[in-house]
Parts: structure tokens; sequence; C-alpha cells
């Protein structure tokens, strides 16, 4: 990869494979070859065989007898299956080598996964450029709409050109900064345009971009920058959620001082509103009271004027990483997940179209901050490589009211809404008339994602929100399976309300007993693994394959294990039954509950601390915890506050304990083990059900346990 980059413009166009089936795809706004696609197809239930012609994959997912023989496909013959699929991307040199993985950790090789190795692409060409190229009027197409915090505040729809210029000037302030292929770069944004400006224009450099949700602590910022050992922060003076203003810069000048940020020698500042008349008083505070070290930080607006627009993409190999994104675990510091750029890009190109249904012209909008996984595979990566038009909303589902979403899907007139539990749960609280005096006549699609959806959430978005037109789509999957994985396929098969039903193609799903660990066959309940790789699936942990192959592929050796319980039905349908390990999910965002221990034994007077979940109705579920205190120290409302404060300021406003629990003993093995099981029956509340508590030096602690905690009064 050391040859010169490709000069990539009209004349060279014959260089970039461009599949016949894409090419139609993208060429002809007719569809003429979906169509014909689609209809060689022929169910299992028509005829014993299938007509279908094996040769490029179908635009559209019609019914489940059209899954079903897609799906044995892709399990018999996972080379042909994906190869069609990475035709619908545009590649340098098209890959020779499609699949090469290996999930046995006891063989010579190790586990080991690689997808398209030799192929050879640009993650930021196939989401902006080709669009353009393909059919130069999309230059003008919407790519996307702001909506930002505040309704009245001006917006802006920025088109495909707009954003390729942009993303061309940006790349080129990174590389004015000396990024180089290869380079991390940390992105600490609220939800703006320019958040997906940055992550392109890293992806055009080959530049791996580490994203942090804009709610963590200037802690867990450093955390993060020097687990990665990036050099450079690209963040906005400010971000605007719920009408307050978040320090964004002013928390980098904090993680800057802590000694893990000592490689940081460039920070590169957007402004929130650059350009915009508004700004709230509170918001011009932050920017005019800004550090600012001269030869470090720099505004990008100041920055772009210095670049011109000639930036040509970095010809990647596939197995490149393309980005890294931090997620918690169930114990110790939080995992450096590394998707690659070619598999990643094809499976989220591929699931986006499938699962949406999406089509062209189609306004798409997701919720998921990009500091998430879903903000990175369904509001960029996957409607952008299908030249979607995507809504970025700034704002909260609340602000300035509970119809904010509705409003919004009726101002951009949106088709297609993807959003989490959590959201509708917290809508769902207040009197319908606040859907319902909406229109949400354009809406074609519903999706769900990040914790499982209670039946009652999920008739509510079906029948209140979607007014039983659209389907809801509860897609299962993780930030370690880069796209979605258990999910409804739009208007193929009929649902189940909670129930995420089937497996996306190529993902085969096997279910274990957790106490024998061994295989048990559907209709079951079990813990739930994945028996063969995916492309989207993560490669590693960023320095850290050990641990990637000790968390994932230990406990069940040759299998991926999820961390989920899962329980597949006589129909086949797949129900996810909620995490199996110490992570919690909560209001859809996954909390470790080792970092919340960590974040509470920091505090002086604490001397030991265990945090378990508990069933919530709303937020999934509750975080309770149990604090030993130090000999001497006295029980008081105001160490129970300063416990609360303590953990939001060093993990982030997001992570707040609802009960601390003074606990002089916690029920302990005799190797000295807490047990956790016992806690979290006790908070669940379900007592009578404790299981065997012989193994216990002192199973009184229970009783004292159990006699304090307020939720089993
Ligand atoms: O427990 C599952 C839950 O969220 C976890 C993954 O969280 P994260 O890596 O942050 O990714 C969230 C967005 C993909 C899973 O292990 N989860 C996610 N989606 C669902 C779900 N649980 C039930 N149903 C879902 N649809």
């Amino acid at each position: 990869l050391t040859s010169p980059p490709l000069q990539i413009n009209r004349t060279s166009h014959h260089e970039i494979h461009t599949s016949a089936a894409s090419s139609a795809i993208w060429a002809s706004p007719l569809n003429n070859y979906q169509r014909k696609s689609v209809n060689t197809i022929r169910s299992r239930s028509l005829s014993t065989e299938t007509t279908w012609n094996e040769s490029s994959l179908p635009e559209k997912i019609k019914s489940l007898d059209e899954y079903k023989v897609l799906y044995d496909f892709s399990i018999k013959d996972p080379n042909r299956f994906w190869k069609m699929a990475a035709e619908r991307l545009d590649w340098y040199r098209f890959p020779t080598k499609i699949k090469n993985t290996e999930f046995d950790y006891r063989c010579e090789r190790g586990v080991d996964i690689k997808w398209y190795e030799d192929g050879i692409l640009n993650a930021c060409y196939n989401c902006v450029d080709r669009h353009i190229e393909h059919d130069h009027s999309t230059a003008q197409q919407v790519a996307l709409i702001f909506e930002p915090d505040t309704p009245t505040e001006s917006r802006h729809h920025v088109t495909y050109g707009e954003l390729l210029r942009d993303v061309k000037k940006f790349a080129n302030v990174l590389k004015k900064h000396g990024v180089k292929k290869g380079d991390r770069v940390t992105v600490y944004m609220p939800m703006v345009v320019e958040t997906c400006i940055a992550l392109l224009a890293c992806a055009r450099i080959g530049a791996i971009h580490s994203v942090v949700f804009g709610g963590f602590s200037a802690n867990n910022v450093a955390e993060r920058v020097s687990d990665c050992d990036s050099k450079i922060i690209i963040t906005s003076d400010f971000g605007v959620r719920g009408g307050k203003c978040s320090p964004l810069k002013a928390k980098i000048d904090q993680a800057l001082k802590m000694k893990q940020c000592s490689a940081v020698n460039t920070v590169l500042v957007f402004q929130r509103n650059h350009g915009m008349p508004e700004m709230k008083d509170d918001c011009a505070d932050l920017r005019s009271s800004l550090e600012w070290k001269d030869g470090r930080d720099f505004w990008v607006h100041e920055e772009m004027e210095k670049v011109n627009e000639i930036c040509e993409p970095e010809r990647m190999n596939a197995e490149d990483p393309l980005f890294i994104l931090y997620t918690s675990g169930s114990t110790g510091k939080p995992k450096g997940i590394v998707h690659t750029t070619g598999g990643y890009l094809t499976y989220t190109n591929l699931t986006f179209k499938y699962v949406f249904d999406y089509n062209p012209g189609d306004v798409y909008m997701c919720t998921a901050d990009v500091g998430w996984i879903t903000g990175h595979s369904y509001a960029i990566y996957g409607p952008m490589s299908n030249r979607a038009t995507t809504v970025i909303f700034e704002g909260v589902p609340t602000y300035p009211d509970v119809s904010r979403y509705w409003n919004i899907i009726d101002k951009h007139q949106v088709n297609i809404f993807y959003t989490a539990p959590t959201a509708i749960r917290s809508l769902m609280a207040h009197d319908d008339k606040y859907v319902t005096h909406t229109s949400r006549q354009s809406l074609k699609v519903l999706g769900s994602v990040g914790e499982p959806i209670n039946p009652e959430a999920w008739e509510w978005y079906h029948t209140v929100v979607g007014e039983k037109r659209c389907p809801i789509i509860d897609s299962w999957w993780q930030t370690e399976t880069g796209g979605m994985m258990i999910t409804p396929i739009a208007h193929a098969w009929e649902l189940e309300p909670g129930v995420a039903t089937l497996p996306f193609f190529g993902v085969q799903t096997k279910l274990f007993d957790k106490a024998t660990k061994k295989p048990l066959n559907p209709p079951n309940s079990g813990e739930l693994c994945i028996s063969d790789s995916w492309p989207g699936q993560a490669r590693t942990l960023y320095g850290a394959h050990e641990r990637f192959v000790d968390v994932y592929f230990k406990q069940y050796p040759n299998y991926y294990f999820t961390g989920d319980g899962c329980e597949i039905k006589e129909n086949g349908y797949h129900h996810i039954t909620g995490r199996v390990d110490d992570v919690l999910v909560i209001s859809g965002h996954n909390i470790g509950t080792a970092e919340v221990e960590a974040a509470l034994d920091h505090h002086d007077h604490v001397s030991e601390s265990a945090v378990v979940g508990y069933p919530d109705p709303k937020k999934n579920q509750g975080m309770y915890c149990f604090v030993t205190l130090k000999d001497d120290v006295e029980e008081t409302e105001e160490l129970r506050k300063q416990l609360i404060k303590l953990v939001r300021d060093m993990i982030g406003a997001h992570v707040t304990p609802d009960f601390i629990h003074f606990a002089p003993n916690l029920p302990k093995t005799r190797s000295g083990k807490i047990m956790r099981r016992i806690l979290r029956k006790i908070v669940e509340p379900d007592i009578s059900n404790l299981g065997d508590t012989s193994t216990l030096t002192d199973p009184s602690v229970v009783d004292d346990l159990i006699k304090k905690c307020p939720r089993t009064k």
C-alpha cells in the first residue's frame, strides 16, 4: 500500500471496480435491475427449487420464503453471498479472497478474523464521492438535514456536493496538522453535521477515528485518549441539548491536564453554530471564557480557510482499521472495539438497505448519538453508503416538549425512524394527544435498538405512533457486531411484540446452558452465541487481542459469546432476554458495574462496593450500589450525595446510581468473592428465590441486607 494514491477523477473512473449490479443501482433511478432480480427469486413454498440465478443479491427481501432461500444460501456458501454483498461497494481492487476466519482459540492460528483481505477501497469514497461520480445530479441531493436542539434556530441542509467539499477540506486540515494513515484521532463532539464531516474526513485519509460520547467525563476522555495513543482531538466549543449548553472544549482542557494526555499536541475546535446569528447567552459565555493554548488549539473555521479542496481518498486495505469505539466491559477498563474497513462497510451497507427496506428518495432519521455504535453504523456509514438522506438531530425527545420527535418527522417528512426503547417508554408516559396531534403520514418503518423493548412499549409504538401501518424493527446487535444481527426485515414477515425475530443473512445463532456449558436445541432459552463469522464483526480490542479472545471466545470454544440471554421459540423467532454478565443496560447505555465500583472505591471513605442492576419499567434497568464504608465513617445523606456525584463526575452524567445502600458487610464466599447473584436477587426483589447461600462465610449478612433494602419493602 505504498503506491501513490490513485487519481480518482472522472477520467480515471474506470480504475474503480464497479460491478454491473452496483452501477445499475446507482446509475439508474428506475431500478430495473432491482426489480428483475427480485422477480427471479422463486420462494420455497412455490417450488422446491429456487430459480434465483444467484449471480447478484436482490434489492429487497419481500417475504419469509425469499428470506429463507437467501439465508440458506448465505450459510451454505458464505464466500459467494458476501462476494455479492461486496459488489454493492466500489473497490479500487475487488477482493479475490472473501472469508478467512478462525474462531477456535485452541488451534495454532488462534482467533483471527479477516474478510476481503486483498481488497482495496475507501469508506469515505463509498459514502460520498461515488454517488456523485455515478450520477452527477446527486451533488444536489440532500445528504444531511440538520435539526438543531431549538426548533426555531436556523437549520441547514447539506447536499452530497457540499459534504464532499467540506470533507475534503477538513481532511486537508487534518493532513496539515500531521495526521497520517493509521493515526488515531479522538473525536469529542455533539450531534451535528460537523461530526459526520470529521469522521468521513478521517476515513478519507485513512486515520482511525475514536469517538468518545460527549457526555463522558474528562477522566474517561483521558483514559480513552491514552489507551489508543491519540495525539489529536477534534471537538466543539460547546454542544446544546435540551436547551442547555454543555462545555465540550472545557472538558477537553481538563482532560489534557491529566498526565495520560501528555502526548496530545493538537486540538481542532469547531464552532457549534459558526456563521449562525443566534446564540444563547450561556453558550456565548462559554465561548468567551474558553481557555486557549496557542500552538495547540485551532479553530476549524480558520483552518478551513487555509486549505484547498483537492484531497484524493487514501487506498485502504479492507482489513485496515476504520475506527475504534470504546464500550464497557464486565470487568476492568473500557474495551477499544476495532472495526475494519471492507467488512464493516459491506455489512452496514447491506443491513441498512434490507432491514429498513431503504429506497432512493426515502428520508431516514436515527436518534442515536454518534458517540455510540448505532450513530456510527446507522447514522453515518450504513445510510451514507446507500446514498440516503439522513436527519441529524442534535437534541432530546422531550425538548421543548414531548411531541418533538413527531414534529420533526412531519417537518422533514421522515419515512424511516430508528430510536431506542428508553425514548419510547419516556414518551408513552404522557398523554397520547402529544403524538396524535401530529400527522406522521410519511412514516413507513419504525425501528428500535439498544435494549429489550417490552411488549407494552412495542404496542404503543406500533399502534399510536405508527398507526399499525409500520413494521417495528426490533433489531438486536452490539458494538462488537458492527451491525444488526437478529432483526425483522421490513415488510417481509409477521412480527411479535418484543421479539427480534430472525438472524440476518450469514448469522448463525446457538444457545448454550450457562451451568453445563452444553449446547441447547431450540425451542429453548440459554446464553446466546454465534457460530461463525460475519463481515461486520469486530476484529480485536485495540492493543489487547488476548482480552478480546478471553472475553468473547473462551466461554464457549469455537463460538462468539454475546453476553446476552435469548429464547428461541418454536417458530424460530429469537427473543433477547438481556445481559447475562455484569454489564447493565440503562436507558440504552451499556455500563460496566466494575467501572462504577472503581469510581465509588475512589472515595476516601469507601472500603469496597458492589453494583448490581434491577428491572426498571422506564430505563430497562436501574443501578443499585452496595457500599461498605471504612471503620468509624458515619452513614450520612451528605456522603450518599457525594458518592452519586463522584460516579457522575468520574464516568459521565448519564451514569447515575439510583440507590446507595450502606452495607457494613457483603455476602462473600470463603474465597472472598462477593456473591453478586444474591445481591441481584435482593434488589430485584426475588428474595424467596435466593438459591444456595451455604457457601457464604456469614449467611446472616443476607438478612441484614434484605431488612435495609428499600426495594424489598
Ligand atoms: O444487551 C444487548 C442490548 O444492548 C447490548 C449492546 O449494547 P451496545 O454495544 O451499546 O450496542 C447497542 C446498540 C446496538 C446487547 O448486548 N441490546 C441491543 N439491542 C437490543 C438489545 N437487547 C434486546 N433487544 C435489542 N433489540
